[in-house]
């Protein structure tokens, strides 16, 4: 297994911030300075090109939070890969649940966005995980196995997973640390078996209510490569909290 990745800790936005939320990116951007992590911001895509400006020159990075798979067309309402590198962004979440609930996608779809992330030169951060029966069921394994096969690029290339628990999402909850150990370290055996050596250096992110009070816990699990957070990521102060657990 390769060595321990640069971590990343992503801030997933979802259908917040107005404009007046550059403020909270300028915070950011300047506590990011000696923590040692990756740091990265995905607000809606209206905020990608300013957030691409005000972020030029510091280490935060700016991602987008979908993509439709299609590199342009007929298609009202949808962003294209290209057109969110094009607005400066790296990276992109591809399969998170609430694209998979509200929107009904498939891992087919996901993969698809996961291969128009890779052509237009982003990095996909491919989000999987159970919904609550599905864990209390112990079906966890199972269905982040089968997200897996489906969702994932082919070739390993520039590529992040987030594993989030769907009922740990925007809830409080979260599961407990050796859970987490247990699945991280599967997904690490199923990138091995896919990518082969390349799967060992993959960053594999857990999301899913990580806050500043319980980011330490989790972000020191093996084989947790960083974080994918939502609401607590709207703050700056609770972001740094969590990136600031690398310093
Ligand atoms: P949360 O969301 O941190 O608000 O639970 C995580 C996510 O959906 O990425």
């Amino acid at each position: 297994m390769a060595a321990n990745p640069r971590p990343l800790v992503a801030g997933n936005w979802k259908m917040n911030g107005l404009a007046a939320s550059v403020g909270e990116l300028a915070k950011i951007i300047k506590g990011a300075s000696g923590i040692a992590a990756d740091l990265m911001v995905c607000p809606p895509a209206t905020f990608i090109a300013s957030f691409v400006h005000a972020a030029r020159g510091s280490t935060v990075t700016i991602g987008g939070q979908d993509c439709h798979a299609e590199p342009s067309g007929a298609h009202t309402g949808d962003v294209a890969a290209e057109m969110l590198k094009d607005a400066g962004a790296v990276s992109v979440i591809v399969g998170h649940s609430e694209r998979r609930t509200d929107h009904h996608e498939t891992d087919a779809q996901v993969h698809a966005k996961a291969m128009a992330a890779r052509r237009a030169g982003l990095t996909a951060i491919v989000c999987v995980g159970e919904q609550r029966a599905e864990r209390e069921a112990g079906k966890t394994l199972d269905i982040v196995g089968r997200q897996l096969d489906g969702s994932l690029p082919d070739g390993a290339g520039e590529l992040v997973i987030a594993y989030e628990p769907v009922w740990a999402i925007g809830t409080g909850l979260t599961p407990t640390a050796a859970d987490v150990g247990q699945v991280h370290a599967f997904i690490r055996k199923c990138l091995g078996e896919r990518y082969g050596v390349a799967g060992g250096s993959l960053r594999i992110l857990y999301g899913g209510s990580v806050k500043p009070s319980n980011a330490k816990e989790l972000l020191t699990i093996v084989n947790v490569n960083g974080a994918l957070v939502g609401g607590a990521s709207l703050k700056a102060e609770d972001f740094l909290g969590i990136a600031g657990v690398y310093r």
